[in-house]
């Protein structure tokens, strides 16, 4: 046995990773699968961007920056900032670390003492409960429910919030289920934490431009200026603009939290890498930035109306309609205790296993997001593919008994 750190052991391994391993196999070995586990746009990064990266390169780019980033880029978060979001940081309040991701682990690594716990409210990104994990931290789950749509009540939060909570984590619009608070919802909730002044928040907003049915997004410390001061706002170019694989995320929030996580970060990784950095300002301050997520939006938009219209047509199923991001997030607890093909289905992994192996269709169980009656479906694919995949749920419902 290689002698490993138990800090190793503290962190889950990934049933999520385990069930797409399987699905790339068997697309390897040529089986037609429709794969609904992408959790990344299946758009390319707008030509204008890479451009930027290409240039940076031919000029020379390609040495250390200052552990932030390069100043204009941290000029160009700012400004979107204030921009967009009527946040008012400036330059020396942003960081950048190797996509949002990263910026959250350093986050969670700069405030967490050993036992500080974490609120979180379910289903959750997988992530959150295993980096609080590693920094020290207990995570919290607050549980959401289907009828309130997966939005955590003020109630539910007032009541989860105890002397030893440091830290409540938003993530709106939210990964795995799509929902999204409007900002009167998100004022409920800042409500609350205003009167526990030893909480601070991470709002975690790195799928606010994909927002449906006309729902206007706000951020956290925007609706309550006066948690600005106990707020960190975590963005990143992977889901806006289709950069997943360029690892860019930012971070906003008071000075002395900045400067602690870019003191962890000087002796971790120093920086994001230097060539992308000009790519990652041209991204914010170029029009052209946002036109091209407007139509990503879009199109996101009508396939998340058609994914979800497919899944509340199927029998005994029930799916709270997306408002953001681009997943779906069903119940298919009606159908544990039934059989399929020899395999009994008992949770959402089993569900998941035997739709794979039976039906040629990949989704993530939601263990992983605290949910084992859910699965996840990720509409970052084509229309083609999305009926496809449902026309063959469809199916392996019918054949189940
Ligand atoms: C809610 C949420 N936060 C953070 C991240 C991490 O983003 P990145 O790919 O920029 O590290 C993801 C990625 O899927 C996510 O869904």
């Amino acid at each position: 046995m290689f002698p490993l750190a138990d800090r190793v052991s503290q962190v889950a391994d990934s049933i999520t990773l385990a069930v797409s391993a399987k699905a790339k196999a068997m697309k390897k070995a040529g089986v037609d699968v429709v794969g609904f586990g992408a959790g990344e746009p299946d758009f390319d990064t707008p030509a204008f961007i890479k451009d930027a990266a290409k240039a940076a390169l031919d000029k020379g780019q390609t040495k250390y920056t200052p552990t932030p980033c390069l100043p204009e880029l941290r000029q160009a978060i700012a400004e979107k900032f204030n921009r967009e979001n009527g946040l008012p940081y400036k330059p020396e309040q942003i960081t950048t670390g190797a996509g949002g991701k990263h910026c959250l682990y350093m986050a969670f690594m700069a405030v967490l003492n050993p036992g500080d716990e974490v609120l979180i409210p379910s289903p959750y990104w997988v992530s959150y409960p295993e980096q609080v994990k590693l920094a020290g931290g207990v995570p919290r789950v607050i549980r959401g429910e289907e009828k309130n749509g997966f939005k955590l009540t003020p109630q539910q939060l007032d009541a989860a919030i105890t002397r030893k909570t440091k830290v409540f984590v938003i993530n709106s619009p939210s990964n795995p289920a799509g929902h999204a608070y409007t900002p009167e919802e998100l004022k409920a909730l800042a409500d609350v934490i205003a009167r526990h002044p030893h909480v601070i928040v991470f709002s975690d907003e790195i799928y606010e431009k994909l927002v449906f049915d006309g729902l206007r997004f706000a951020s956290f410390a925007q609706v309550k200026p006066e948690l600005f001061d106990r707020t960190l706002t975590f963005n990143c170019h992977s889901k806006s603009f289709a950069m997943t694989g360029w690892r860019i995320g930012y971070i906003g929030g008071p000075k002395p939290a900045i400067d602690a996580i870019n003191k962890l970060q000087s002796q971790m990784t120093s920086h994001i890498t230097s060539f992308t950095q000009p790519a990652a300002a041209t991204a914010l301050t170029d029009p052209r930035g946002a036109e091209t997520v407007e139509q990503m939006r879009r199109q996101f938009e009508q396939r998340g109306r058609h994914m979800w219209q497919r899944l509340s047509d199927l029998p005994k199923v029930t799916c709270v309609r997306p408002q953001g991001a681009f997943y779906c997030f069903p119940n298919v607890s009606a159908y544990f205790g039934k059989g399929a093909g020899g395999a009994k289905i008992t949770d959402a992994i089993t569900f998941s296993s035997a739709l794979l192996e039976q039906a040629h269709v990949a989704v993530v169980p939601g263990n992983d997001s605290g949910f084992d009656t859910h699965v996840r479906l990720s509409f970052a694919t084509s229309m083609e593919q999305i009926d496809k995949g449902l026309d063959r749920i469809g199916e392996f419902l019918k054949k189940l008994a």
